[in-house]
């Protein structure tokens, strides 16, 4: 099977087809996903969470990322890999971000994401036109938890549905090609995707109408211990396999029934 590019992901936004994002930290799971039919592995700072026990995902290092990405990236040639720039590693100004995300890059990365909005704009202009892919994040941005107050639903009232709107907005004209949306109301998430031009929206805890999906591999084979939100199906009930299991999930994302109305807010 060819290898998934930027430009297969813009065709299966183009065509209406769901595009499947899973997490994956090692090899050994980025083969499992890819013989499953993954479309994309994100190196998430989740790993902070799921990997090393942290409360938050705030105290993972680039170095983290770099080990897992080339962890990952040994493991499979199909899917596409996004990693995650860590917290403190894109905000001071975009020459940081640049040369952080050109140490994801070498590790074997073909597009990084960073969380925030419009105030992000400027970093993801710098990074596209430097020939870094970018996908945003907006909604819940775990690295903010601290200013948030919690992982809670965004987006819930008029203002904060036209912020996440005007924030979709801007990350595309920057250039982003990817958007995950995390833990904002379905009915919101459905019109922002339906709004943009060209950015595709990969949603958790978003509803069915994005573009794509993502989940935390962990939260999927139901072998983390910590915190369950709504959205973090176990697709190892009714599962033989963790192979039938990201199968199922692939599946159910491809076909639109998974996320399920009780995943959604
Ligand atoms: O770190 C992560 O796994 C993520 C996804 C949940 C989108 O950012
Ligand atoms: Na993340």
């Amino acid at each position: 099977q060819k290898p998934v590019t930027l430009t297969t992901l813009g065709k299966m936004r183009a065509d209406g087809e769901k595009i499947v994002m899973l997490t994956g930290y090692d090899a050994s799971f980025a083969a499992l996903l890819e013989r499953c039919g993954v479309d994309i592995i994100l190196i998430g700072d989740s790993l902070g969470n799921v990997l090393q026990g942290q409360k938050s995902t705030l105290p993972v290092s680039m170095e983290h990322m770099v080990y897992h990405t080339e962890c990952v990236v040994r493991g499979c040639t199909r899917p596409f890999i996004v990693s995650d720039m860590p917290f403190g590693s894109y905000h001071e100004n975009r020459e940081q971000a640049m040369r952080n995300a050109a140490r994801l890059m070498a590790a074997g990365a073909q597009m990084v994401k960073l969380e925030g909005g419009e105030f992000m704009a400027d970093t993801v202009r710098f990074l596209v036109e430097r020939g870094v892919p970018v996908c945003a994040h907006i909604g819940l941005t775990p690295q903010s938890v601290n200013q948030l107050g919690g992982y809670r639903v965004q987006g819930r009232t008029d203002e904060g549905a036209a912020r996440l709107m005007a924030d979709a907005t801007a990350l595309e004209q920057a250039g982003a090609a990817l958007m995950v949306m995390e833990m904002v109301p379905a009915t919101v998430a459905a019109h922002v995707t339906r709004s943009l031009h060209s950015m595709a929206t990969i949603g958790i805890g978003a509803g069915v109408d994005c573009d794509g999906q993502v989940l935390v591999l962990h939260d999927l084979i139901g072998v983390f211990p910590g915190h369950k939100a709504r959205f973090a199906k176990n697709f190892m009930e009714g599962a033989t396999s963790i192979d039938a299991a990201v199968t199922r999930y692939v599946d159910d994302v491809r076909s639109a029934r998974f996320p399920a109305p009780e995943h959604c807010y």
